[in-house]
């Protein structure tokens, strides 16, 4: 038998560095997120001059970052207490996973320690444990609590209440527990009064969802980290920041970048293309049905058959090239193309049904023009469904 494992293993890829497209991977820099980890040092910077505790709580909606920024924030400030000769560690505890008090401090334990039983200790020797751990060196523990409104959901707001008194039991000491909390929205409707006013929700920190520029430049990060120089245009990350800014998680560049690499891996492809963007896209979510493409009349089957082709090779057209393509479309067919007034209502209307994608572009073109894309799915393939139709 031919040997196709070691065949397929030995093909080229696009993809540099995989790891660097896994989801808990946090980049050294966190483009779009400096001003937020400027705030968070100036906010947490008393820990490094004697405080012990301070508390934030970052919202904001999936994948706007909130889990990279507060690991980023951790490891970079760790590093800087470190050179101060301060001792600061920090756990991240995901309150979808561990929905229980002593299912969070079982976390903790085991990350401070390395190793600790998962059973048979009370809350209250466990918070003994902690001080154990965190006194000798005055140990100052950031805890980041994320998605914290499903734990306290599930199980009040005991281990919030439990671990703001416990820096007030630490008493003169010099150790204490920095809370983190991320939740998607408010978290106030889950506590009871004396863990909201012992935890003095002040310190607010709300992360937007990241904008298309904002997408564009965490793709072109990731494109520097995980892919071979040369192998990814920029239209392909421009477009993958169109697709990612729909939905506003910055998930999904990643999700993106990795199924276009794998797409054009497959073809044994040394470039990615705005083609592998799109089936990447169509991989996770057909959206195109052809039930979407019969209902179309045949001038706007047709205009649709012209953007398909030609966006076959490029991730953007301008209308004034996707009218061509859609004249010379009618004359495949006999058909006697409609004017300009009526090809602009048909762009609007496949924009409308959300067949097409349309922008306006100052960028590379005089004055301000509409660029057209597709999102859903790769021109080749829309443009085998439509001429099927049309048959
Ligand atoms: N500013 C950024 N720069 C680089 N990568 C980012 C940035 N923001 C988010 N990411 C990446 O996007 C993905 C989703 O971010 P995440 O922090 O998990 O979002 P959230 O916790 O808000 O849902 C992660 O893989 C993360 O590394
Ligand atoms: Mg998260």
């Amino acid at each position: 038998m031919r040997d196709l494992v070691e065949e397929e293993l030995r093909g080229p890829s696009v993809i540099r560095d995989a790891a660097k497209l896994a989801f808990d991977y946090v980049p050294d820099e966190l483009p779009g997120r400096e001003a937020e980890e400027r705030q968070l040092v100036q906010l947490f910077k008393g820990l490094l001059s004697g405080a012990t505790s301070q508390h934030v709580h970052l919202t904001g909606p999936v994948g706007a970052g909130k889990t990279a920024l507060a690991k980023r924030f951790c490891k970079d400030f760790a590093e800087a207490a470190k050179k101060r000769d301060v001792s600061v560690q920090w756990v991240h505890i995901n309150g979808r996973k561990r929905t229980s008090a002593s299912a969070v401090l079982i976390g903790v334990l085991a990350e401070l320690y390395g190793d600790f039983p998962d059973r048979g200790f009370s809350v209250d020797e466990m918070l003994k444990s902690l001080h154990k751990k965190l006194e000798p060196q005055g140990t100052r523990l950031l805890l980041i609590l994320d998605e914290v409104d499903v734990l306290l959901k599930r199980s009040g707001s005991d281990l919030v209440y439990l671990l703001t008194r416990f820096n007030e039991e630490a008493n003169l000491a010099q150790h204490g527990v920095s809370l983190i909390l991320i939740s998607q929205g408010d978290v106030r409707p889950y506590l009871d009064d004396a863990s909201a006013s012992t935890l003095k929700l002040t310190h607010h920190l709300p992360l937007k969802a990241y904008d298309q520029p904002g997408m564009q430049a965490i793709a072109h990060q990731r494109v520097e980290l995980a892919f071979h120089p040369g192998t990814v245009p920029e239209e392909v990350e421009e477009l993958v920041a169109d697709i990612a800014a729909e939905s506003g998680s910055a998930r999904r560049v990643i999700e993106l970048l990795e199924g276009a690499g794998l797409a054009a891996d497959g073809e044994r492809s040394r470039r990615v293309s705005a083609e592998h963007v799109r089936a990447a896209k169509a991989d996770v979510e057909s959206v195109v049905t052809e039930q979407q493409l019969r209902a179309l009349d045949l001038h706007r089957k047709l205009a649709l058959v012209g953007i398909a082709r030609a966006l076959r090779d490029t991730a953007y057209v301008v209308t004034g090239d996707a009218e061509r393509a859609y004249h010379i479309a009618c004359e495949e067919r006999g058909e006697e193309p409609r004017g300009h007034t009526q090809f602009w209502t048909y762009l609007k209307d496949l924009e409308g049904s959300g067949l097409i994608d349309a922008k306006r572009s100052g960028k590379g073109h005089a004055g301000s023009t509409t660029i057209i894309s597709l999102h859903d799915i790769p021109g080749r393939a829309l443009e085998e469904k439509l001429l099927k139709l049309l048959r």
